[in-house]
């Protein structure tokens, strides 16, 4: 008989097992919502991205089974060869609009917007000059592009600086963070680094997936927030949080664009969006404009549960979005406060090395335009009552 050669996987798996940080895939019946039953269990979900509520938008699903009636299910190609559809472009025009930039071109996910979008414009001769707590799709796109990789402290300006300084100047270098860091909540040294973007002649990316539909004028995002408009030469967005569907999208010049319709692997070698997908998107950003309220009650919302769980004693680190974290520093801790809150009808995910460093372990919450005060109460009573149970307050 063959020796399994996937044997090791099952000793890894093991090992997860003892340190208690192994994870089963809780599953959602139903819709995404505020309040939500996973795995049976009837909850207060503080785990979904679902910003403003999109997901279960009335205008959006009209938007999306009209789609589907008029174009079917699927685009049936890649955008290169014959999957490009009006409406694909249409939500191109309409984000490029929304981001007040050239044009856009949409990926199939903000991941393959980053990694793809790197790995495009860059080479091994280059430089990426990279915030330490950038998202994994940022890291996978330097990798891939195989320039060289410096790694400045998070949000420590200063130090990119030094890094920058270092540097010849004829070499080409791409200054990247993202917009809203998605472990801790806290804004990327935006202003500084667009500065030094400038100083040292390097192009400036930013990722601001969970940016969008948050900051900014009608959810615009951190360039917007932080009046960098046309400072920042690449800008990430994603269409998966709370856009309330999936992709990612990449807004800058029409030439970024055009380059990246010829030379961004995920872009060229995947089929592009369904086009209900893309109606859903439109459909988002119509109420992003027209409903402006949402992000009101999300930023109301934000404000009453970070103050309620600060007043309890947690540590919240240093959280400025709708992404709060609560830190107990290790990772069996952190794991064992997620699954208590969860039997007392709170759903905020654990995460842990190597997600986060391995003395940062943590549960992040996530609040929504469309969670209840009394939604809000309830889950802070639990963590008031889970806290001190296992003495982290
Ligand atoms: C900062 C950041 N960038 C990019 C992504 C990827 O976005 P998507 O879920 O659309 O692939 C995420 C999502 O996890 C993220 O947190």
């Amino acid at each position: 008989m063959r020796n399994d050669p996937l044997a090791y996987l099952s000793t890894e798996l093991d090992s997860l097992k003892q340190q208690g940080l192994y994870r089963r895939l809780r599953v959602l019946e139903g819709e995404q919502k505020s309040d939500a039953t996973f795995d049976g269990r009837h909850v207060v979900n503080l785990s979904s991205n679902n910003y403003l509520g999109l997901t279960t938008h009335p205008r959006l699903r009209e938007r999306a089974l009209d789609a589907i009636r008029t174009f079917g299910v699927g685009s049936g190609s890649v955008r290169t060869i014959a999957g490009t559809m009006d409406i694909h472009l249409e939500l191109e025009r309409r984000l490029a609009a929304f981001k007040r930039t050239e044009a856009v071109v949409v990926f199939q996910s903000g991941f393959a917007a980053n990694a793809g979008t790197v790995s495009a414009i860059l080479t091994k001769d280059d430089v990426v000059v990279s915030d330490e707590l950038n998202h994994a799709s940022i890291i996978d796109g330097c990798r891939l592009s195989r320039a060289e990789i410096k790694v400045f402290p998070h949000k420590d300006v200063g130090a990119a600086r030094a890094i920058l300084r270092g540097l010849p100047a004829g070499q080409r270098k791409l200054l990247i963070t993202d917009g809203v860091f998605s472990m801790d909540g806290d804004l990327g040294a935006l202003p500084g680094l667009c500065a030094l973007a400038e100083e040292f002649g390097c192009i400036m990316m930013v990722d601001d997936a969970h940016a969008s539909g948050v900051f900014g004028e009608n959810g615009r995002g951190t360039i917007d927030h932080f009046g960098m408009h046309g400072r920042v030469d690449v800008q990430v967005g994603t269409l998966s949080k709370a856009i309330g569907a999936l992709g990612g999208y990449v807004a800058g010049s029409r030439a970024l664009i055009e380059f990246l319709y010829h030379r961004a692997r995920p872009f060229l070698f995947s089929t592009s969006h369904p086009p209900a997908v893309a109606a859903t998107c439109i459909a988002a950003l119509d109420v992003l404009e027209q409903e402006p309220g949402l992000t009101d009650r999300l930023w109301d919302n934000t404000r009453f549960f970070k103050s309620g769980l600060q007043a309890l004693g947690f540590d919240t680190g240093a959280s400025e979005s709708p992404i709060t974290p609560v830190i107990v520093g290790d990772g069996t801790r952190a794991m064992a406060l997620s699954d208590r809150l969860f039997a007392e009808g709170v759903f905020a995910q654990g995460i842990a090395f190597p997600t986060v460093a391995r003395d940062r372990a943590r549960v992040r919450t996530i609040v929504t335009a469309t969670h209840t005060r009394a939604e809000l109460q309830f889950a802070l009573d639990v963590f008031a009552k889970v806290g001190r149970e296992l003495g982290i307050i």
